[in-house]
């Protein structure tokens, strides 16, 4: 068995995908944002690369079917109804809804995984959850989105806490390349052996006050999103596995 972490989208090939399961990443915001979108009753996530084709997709759809969200430099895009905070996506908001969403790193990375067999995204929220899916797998492919082409301190921790718990729950049954080993340790080595392996819980401040320091959390902060980082801190808490098809995520 396999598992292949990537710090960035970059650092692969298509063809290193081919026959794998991959994992899409971007704690900060968008694979988080997505998924409390879903959760919230979304019908699909739309994933689009470019704001004027985005823009341009609105008029596609009946009137009050459609949401806008997504950011460029963290913020919301003009014309956009909302930006990329998790929370703005509520039941209210998206319920039954399609939302046309576009970011500048995580929907960016989902599209280079493309040549994967199948594609999920996975943050802190649904931790749990995507270890269960992935369970049994024999090649999976973690990719890191990264912050504009640099490595980020928040989705290597993401696939760290994956990579762990597949290897207890397959008993180190996965070959690791290197960066998966050091996402590994980085998650191991930030909290007590009692909260890595699940017997105690690890609190949402805890995790944000790590988060706060890192490349997407500082930018974050600098902007006054850091209730964000909060809510992407809550471990395991929706247990929605968001499936990557052809553009189009649903949970
Ligand atoms: C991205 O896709 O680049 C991020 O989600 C940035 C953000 O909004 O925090």
């Amino acid at each position: 068995m396999e598992l292949n972490v990537y710090a960035l989208p970059t650092l692969f090939k298509p063809k290193q995908l081919i026959g794998s399961t991959a994992v899409v990443i971007d704690a900060l915001r968008a694979t988080t944002t997505i998924l409390f979108a879903l959760h919230s009753g979304a019908k699909e996530v739309v994933t689009l690369l470019d704001i004027q084709e985005t823009l341009g997709r609105r008029d596609t759809y009946p009137a009050g079917t459609v949401v806008l969200g997504g950011e460029r430099s963290g913020v919301k895009i003009e014309g956009f109804d909302w930006g990329n905070s998790p929370e703005s996506f509520s039941p209210a908001v998206v319920e039954g809804k399609t939302v046309l969403f576009t970011t500048t790193n995580g929907t960016v990375a989902m599209h280079a995984a493309k040549s994967a067999d199948q594609v999920f995204l996975a943050c802190f929220m649904n931790a749990a959850a995507v270890v269960e899916k992935l369970t049994g797998c024999e090649k999976i492919s973690i990719i890191c989105a990264g912050t504009d082409g640099k490595p980020t301190e928040e989705d290597v921790l993401v696939a760290g806490c994956l990579t762990g718990r597949l290897q207890r729950q397959s008993e180190y049954r996965y070959s690791l390349n290197a960066q998966a080993v050091a996402a590994q340790e980085l998650w191991d080595s930030s909290f007590s052996v009692s909260r890595v392996v699940g017997e105690e819980p690890i609190p949402a401040e805890t995790l944000a006050q790590i988060l706060r320091r890192s490349r997407g959390g500082t930018n974050l902060m600098e902007l006054g999103l850091g209730a964000d980082i909060l809510t992407a801190s809550r471990l395991d808490s929706i247990p929605v596995v968001p499936r990557f098809v052809d553009g189009v995520v649903v949970g």
